[in-house]
């Protein structure tokens, strides 16, 4: 499966229209937060620290992540760190790979948008099995720290480059 990436303010109305119709069951929404919160903080950010990209397969839009590096970082991301916020592969999409080949990507794309990274960090509600699972099947090891959240904590994860 593969997947190409392009970044939220370089889409057009339509294709912007087509990300923002991504959608999740409502019971994953939650672990991501809605497709209208991810877009309105892309809109506001200064992309020297904050970038939406949509993920493609073929020419259609399939999922969406933010990244954040300093100073638009959380208070528990270690300095030099690039972390990933609002992830998520549409509901009619998922089970298809795309999560896994997305993620493959972030490493190169970090590097190359800002040089100086030294690891990937996320965090990820506890009971998110489902993420939390293909996180550590695609490299991501558990910190063994905890934060709260917006819906309970979450195991924050990194990814050393
Ligand atoms: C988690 C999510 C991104 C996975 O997307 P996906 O495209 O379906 O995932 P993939 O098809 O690439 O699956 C890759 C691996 O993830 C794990 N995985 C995916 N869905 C899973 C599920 N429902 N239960 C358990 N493991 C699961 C498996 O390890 C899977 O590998 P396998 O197919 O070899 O078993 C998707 O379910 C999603 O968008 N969830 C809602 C938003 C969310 O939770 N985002 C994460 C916020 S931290």
């Amino acid at each position: 499966m593969s997947v190409a990436l392009r970044e939220w303010r370089q889409l057009d109305n339509e294709q912007r229209e087509a990300v923002r119709a991504l959608a999740l069951p409502p019971e994953q929404e939650p672990f991501a937060g809605s497709m209208a919160e991810a877009i309105a903080v892309c809109g506001h950010a200064d992309p020297a620290a904050l970038r939406g990209y949509a993920v493609y397969h073929a020419a259609t839009p399939v999922g969406f992540f933010i990244l954040k590096a300093a100073p638009a970082t959380p208070d528990w991301a270690d300095d030099g760190t690039v972390t990933l916020h609002a992830f998520r592969i549409d509901a009619r999409q998922q089970g298809r790979g795309h999560a896994r080949a997305a993620l493959a990507t972030l490493a190169e794309l970090a590097r190359r948008d800002w040089p100086a990274t030294r690891q990937l960090m996320l965090s990820v509600n506890m009971r998110n099995l489902a993420a939390l699972g293909l996180y550590l099947a695609c490299g991501w090891r558990d910190t063994g720290r905890q934060i709260p959240g917006p819906i309970g904590p979450q195991h924050l994860l990194d990814y050393p480059l």
